[in-house]
């Protein structure tokens, strides 16, 4: 069945779940597309786990503040604006995200619940005292350079960077403010995401349980197993400012 787009003027509650692929078109990679993902050049478990942390520090701080760097000179692309845009039109929207940039908030969007964490909130590893200070700028490292991490002004432990690694538990005030959107939405618009992360990835399938319509938007297109789920195949940069405008002509 097609996705009829005045579903979502309608929705009382309307959720957006958003994963690395929002933020493609903005020239940052996803994780894992073939080619390009991330996790398709890089190891994981030598650069997003405590252990590789303990274990090499300046090349984990390297390789995020290489990350961080290019995602503040990355733009916010129509699909953040697309998803802005819907927070001023529909009564009630929980935007959810995976990412660790800050397009959305770029973009305009009032409140972001980030899942895993933000590249902008580093913390010590030691003592997890939020780090006040300021960055140092140095030439972006390159990919894969080593960058000795800041100190803590409090117990001089390593500055690591404010995101959650493989091994780590999510935010539990966060993850449980996901859970009751999800469980209490009528519309849910999962974009951008592979749905390999546990527990992220139960958020589409919790709103499908009780109930709301789930909406795919990603250019894979997505098994849909439930008469309430949908796909709409295509970048979210197009498909999403596409569906805002259809759904308020
Ligand atoms: P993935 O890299 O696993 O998936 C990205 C998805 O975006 C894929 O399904 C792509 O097909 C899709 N995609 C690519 N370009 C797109 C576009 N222009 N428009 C819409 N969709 C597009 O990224 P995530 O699902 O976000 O965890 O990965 C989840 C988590 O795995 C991340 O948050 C990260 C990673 O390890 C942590 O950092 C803790």
């Amino acid at each position: 069945m097609e996705f009829d787009p005045q579903y979502l003027a309608q929705a009382p509650h309307l959720v957006v779940f958003t994963g690395a692929g929002v933020s493609a078109e903005s020239g940052i990679p996803t994780f894992r597309d073939a080619l390009s993902g991330l996790w398709e050049h890089f190891d994981p478990a030598q650069l997003a786990t405590p252990q590789a942390f303990r274990a090499n520090p300046a090349l984990v701080w390297g390789w995020y503040e290489w990350r961080r760097r290019k995602m503040l000179q990355a733009q916010p692309n129509p699909a953040h604006l697309a998803i802005a845009e819907l927070a001023r039109r529909v009564p009630r929207l929980t935007l959810i995200t995976q990412n660790v940039d800050d397009l959305h908030e770029r973009a305009g969007s009032p409140s972001v619940l980030h899942l895993h964490g933000s590249l902008h909130t580093p913390q010590c590893f030691a003592c997890n005292r939020p780090f006040k200070g300021k960055l140092p700028c140095p030439d972006l490292p390159e990919q894969g350079g080593s960058l000795e991490p800041p100190r803590c002004s409090g117990c001089n432990g390593k500055i690591r960077p404010g995101v959650v690694w493989f091994g780590e538990s999510l935010p539990q005030a966060i993850l449980k403010a996901a859970f009751q959107a999800a469980d209490d939405c009528d519309l849910l618009l999962s974009v951008g995401t592979s749905g390999l992360v546990q527990p992220a990835a139960q958020i589409p399938q919790r709103a499908l349980q009780q109930g709301a319509r789930v909406v795919h938007i990603n250019p894979q297109p997505q098994e849909c197993r439930a008469p309430q789920e949908y796909s709409l195949t295509g970048p979210a940069g197009q498909l999403l400012p596409q569906l805002v405008q259809r759904a308020f002509a």
